[in-house]
């Protein structure tokens, strides 16, 4: 018996897509990965080399990094959903383009509807962009809309979106990267004040809730 599943639907509707240009020099689309579950969105803005080559995101260079400040905040990256604006490459890793953003958003839009995340992390300019627009508030570039915690109602729900540099930004720039790791410290203290939906839990608060999930 086949059973349906939303998200394997979804993923295979991705990697068949050919809604824009870039289907035609991509190797593997990239749908994103995490628990179905998951509290924690990662955003970012498009597969790079490395993810284009294994399907995967976030696997090559900034991946690393971004693992690391994953888990310098105690969770593991297997506790979060991480996905990218754009599914597929661009060529020379340039900026995805309005069109192409537009083609691929319903899938952006889909998996948000399905997970409902309690917490989005934008990562970069251009994940910041879609989720401010997408919630009819305004976008005033990374750099001035960093390091805060934002309660917007998406696609009608409520959810906490925190914005922050792309790790790729920060892998070879020492003040980059630090920006990165403080960003993460503000995550983690939304985490650990974020208490009253999991009041009915044994966990005192989300960071708990999602370290305990994982035993
Ligand atoms: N950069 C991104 O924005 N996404 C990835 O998946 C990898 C690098
Ligand atoms: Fe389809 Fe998105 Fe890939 Fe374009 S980038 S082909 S819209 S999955």
């Amino acid at each position: 018996m086949v059973q349906y599943d939303v998200w394997t639907e979804l993923e295979a509707e991705i990697k068949n897509c050919k809604r824009c240009p870039l289907h035609r020099n991509r190797k593997n689309a990239v749908p994103g990965e995490g628990p179905r579950d998951a509290k924690i969105m990662f955003i970012g803005e498009a597969p790079g080399a490395t993810e284009d080559e294994m399907g995967r995101p976030f696997v090559g260079a900034a991946g690393k990094l971004l693992t690391l400040a994953i888990e310098s905040i105690g969770l593991k990256r297997e506790d979060v959903y991480i996905t990218n604006v754009v599914k597929c490459r661009p060529p020379e890793n340039r900026e995805p383009l309005p069109e192409e953003i537009e083609a691929c958003s319903i899938y952006l839009e889909k998996q948000i509807k399905l997970l409902q995340p309690a917490i989005i992390i934008t990562l970069g300019n251009v994940a910041g962009k879609w989720v401010f627009e997408k919630s009819h508030n305004k976008w005033n570039g990374v750099m001035k809309m960093r390091g805060r915690v934002y309660e917007l109602n998406l696609m009608g729900y409520e959810v906490k979106v925190i914005p922050t540099i792309h790790p790729a930004a920060a892998l070879y720039n020492p003040r980059l990267r630090s920006i990165l790791f403080t960003d993460f410290t503000l995550i983690k203290n939304v985490l650990e004040g974020a208490t009253q939906i999991y009041s009915t839990s044994k966990a005192r608060s989300l960071l708990d809730y999602i370290k305990n999930r994982r035993s």
